[in-house]
């Protein structure tokens, strides 16, 4: 069975297999009108979401499937108590496969234990996001033909935003990427990620206090929004909230071809005066995460079958008895969960759900 968890659950082979059935599918809208004929996708949504659950259910609608689910977990029988797993063994006896996203980190892998029909994790908490990794893919390859050697820069919330996270893991598997990290000491880029990704992968980064400093050498900036609802702390939230705003000032310090994406909603880290910069791809992205969507769901069909498609193994380690996630937002401190754990590059034991240490 193959599931979407973390973007690096598609072997590399996998995720371009994907962008390029999305390429061709953008070129021969016809052919796949009716690709999933017969087929269910249930969304289930915990969290708010517009664009991606729109996104989700134009796709499966587009491939001739039906959609079935619920936006607001107050109105699902989460609200009487129900954990994740449960949820998907009522829901996989209607459907044929599932997007969820959930506030809860960890909770669609704890969903992958129990299911028997493929689930795609449409974001956890301040974790992942591989579906709009899979937009940015795409984006930045109809924009600047390659998925190499690039300099992209990250600008905004590092530390919350779950789509930088994942495009970070996704990107060091492609050669010669180095990344600028553009962020307010407070909102910079978890160390899991900087371990365990960049130093362990030999993606090179650097991090930098200005947009203007980094602006003249970037082939992409991926602008993200200051999570506000991540903040435990509201004056937290204030100090930081216009840390970087992007405007054509800063526009005419970059190269000539390059791509500003944003996974939006945008709050004012992006001018509107930016928009009809020919570089503003993010409005364009939005219409790619259809595309890629459907590549997405058709590709995870026809492989639920195949065993040639099956998760990639991770090494677990046993957890000792006293230690818990110190992840507070982790599954396994909000519903009744088996602990998991790997071991990092730097020797710590993390959690398996979320990447946050053991303590
Ligand atoms: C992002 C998300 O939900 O993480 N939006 C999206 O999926 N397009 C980014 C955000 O909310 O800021």
């Amino acid at each position: 069975m193959k599931h979407l968890i973390d973007p690096t659950d598609l072997s590399v082979e996998e995720t371009m297999s994907i962008i390029n059935l999305a390429l061709d599918i953008i070129d021969n809208r016809g052919k796949y009108a009716e690709k999933c004929k017969g087929k269910k996708l249930a969304t289930l949504f915990y969290e708010p979401s517009t664009r991606t659950r729109l996104s989700f259910t134009a796709a499966m609608m587009e491939l001739g499937g039906n959609v079935l689910g619920f936006a607001d977990a107050a109105s699902s029988s989460v609200s009487k108590g129900e954990t994740v797993r449960d949820t998907v063994r009522v829901v996989e006896n209607f459907a044929d496969i599932i997007a969820m996203r959930h506030h809860i980190e960890g909770a669609q892998l704890a969903a992958t234990e129990v299911s028997r029909v493929p689930i795609i994790n449409a974001g956890d908490g301040s974790h992942a996001h591989p579906t709009q990794t899979l937009t940015d893919l795409l984006t930045i390859t109809r924009e600047l033909g390659k998925l190499d050697n690039l300099t992209i820069g990250f600008c905004g919330d590092l530390r919350f935003g779950r789509t930088v996270h994942s495009l970070i893991k996704a990107l060091s598997r492609h050669k010669n990427i180095r990344i600028v990290l553009i962020a307010p000491p407070q909102l910079r880029l978890p160390d899991y990620i900087k371990q365990d990704v960049c130093d362990r992968l030999g993606l090179e980064y650097k991090e930098v206090d200005s947009l203007e400093e980094a602006m003249p050498e970037l082939d992409v900036l991926y602008m993200t929004r200051v999570q506000k609802e991540r903040f435990l702390d509201e004056d937290e939230y204030e100090a930081v909230k216009d840390s970087f705003v992007l405007d054509n000032a800063k526009m005419a310090l970059a190269k000539e071809k390059m791509a500003v994406l944003h996974p939006l909603p945008r709050v004012n880290e992006i001018l509107e005066e930016v928009d009809s910069d020919p570089r503003a791809a993010y409005f364009r992205q939005v219409e790619n995460g259809k595309f890629v969507r459907m590549a997405l769901i058709s590709s995870l069909l026809d492989w639920s079958a195949d065993a040639a498609h099956t998760m990639p193994e991770m090494e677990e380690v046993e957890v000792p008895g006293h230690l818990r996630c110190e992840n507070k937002k982790c599954i396994t401190r909000n519903e009744n969960s088996p602990r998991r754990a790997y071991r990092a590059s730097d020797g710590s034991l993390r959690c398996r759900y979320c990447d946050h240490k053991f303590k």
